[in-house]
């Protein structure tokens, strides 16, 4: 018998890195990579043996047809407004369709008390799927290396800065490739059943180590500039980004900020047997983003 696993949000930045992996294994599992920009989805086109089905968070109809004859999910959600609604929705689905298993992305923090606005609306999605009946299994990361990539490379490499608001706080980053490996033990491993993994990368970093570490690695001098969070707010603002998601990024910087993400554990070798990926090797294999 054949396993399908569907991964939703399929060509992120952790989606499209499950894809990978999953596709380089030898085994008989189906993968079917849930893609909405089907333009984006080409890339995963040339992975062996990936099926790629279109999916819309808010079209009932391609949900329906995406996890249909699916046994497990990987559970990503986009950071927007809507986001428990959206993760919500994909549960019910996964419920109706007969869905054996959820490994759900979460967030570092989803169970602090009070804790921020963004983990309490992962630890939301959580407590719903753990109400659902569905066998799951949560990984927790912390902020990711790749964030470097998505937010920040055009500034280091027109200006050789990154904007920031996270002081001198040292952050235990996490490589998004270690996330795809433990997501994929989840998956296809046993024992993961209830399992909840906090995930960091293997040592904790301020922004000033970050800017030392892409200048030494790429040979291009780099610095990180420390920007007040209201004008940060501003910016994000500015750029239209809503002011719910803007306040709850706001108070993210905070906690890192005072060092609360500063804690490294050993999650991603228990969970895979490997250890993670350093900064530094994260910056050389992601070099010509940089320079
Ligand atoms: N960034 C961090 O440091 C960090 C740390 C811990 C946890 N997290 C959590 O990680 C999650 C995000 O993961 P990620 O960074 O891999 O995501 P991402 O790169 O932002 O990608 C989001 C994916 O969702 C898809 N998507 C967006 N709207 C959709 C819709 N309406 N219907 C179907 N698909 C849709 C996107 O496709 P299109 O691009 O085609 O729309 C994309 O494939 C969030 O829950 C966040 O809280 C992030």
């Amino acid at each position: 018998m054949h396993t399908t696993i569907l991964i939703t949000g399929a060509t992120g930045t952790v989606g499209q890195e499950v894809v990978k992996h999953l596709a380089m294994l030898d085994s008989d599992v189906r993968i079917r990579a849930g893609v909405h920009s089907v333009i984006k989805g080409e890339n995963l086109k040339r992975l062996p043996d990936v099926e790629i089905v279109e999916m819309d968070f808010e079209d009932q109809d391609s949900l329906h047809a995406a996890f249909t004859h699916v046994d497990k999910v990987f559970l990503i959600t986009p950071f927007e407004e809507d986001q428990v609604q959206m993760a919500k929705t994909l549960v019910d689905e996964a419920k109706r369709t007969g869905v054996k298993h959820i490994v759900r992305l979460s967030a570092l923090g989803a169970d602090a008390e009070p804790g921020i606005q963004l983990g309490r609306w992962h630890r939301e999605i959580e407590k719903y799927i753990e109400d659902s009946g569905i066998s799951y299994t949560f990984l927790r990361p912390a902020s990711f290396m790749q964030n470097f990539v998505t937010y920040s490379d055009k500034s280091i490499k027109e200006e050789g800065r990154f904007y920031q608001s996270k002081g001198e706080g040292k952050v235990a980053y996490i490589d998004t490739r270690d996330i795809a490996a433990v997501a994929v033990e989840a998956l296809i491993g046993e024992g993961h059943e209830g399992k909840i993994y906090e995930l960091t990368g293997p040592e904790a970093l301020s922004n000033d180590d970050v800017a030392q570490i892409i200048s030494e690695v790429t040979g291009k001098q780099v610095a990180y500039v420390d920007v007040p969070v209201q004008e940060a707010k501003l910016v994000m603002k500015e750029q239209g980004v809503p002011e719910k998601l803007a306040d709850a990024l706001v108070e993210l910087d905070e906690v890192y900020k005072a060092g609360y993400s500063n804690e490294v554990n050993d999650e991603v070798q228990y969970v895979t047997g490997k250890k993670p990926h350093s900064f530094k090797q994260f910056v050389a294999d992601y070099k010509e983003c940089f320079v």
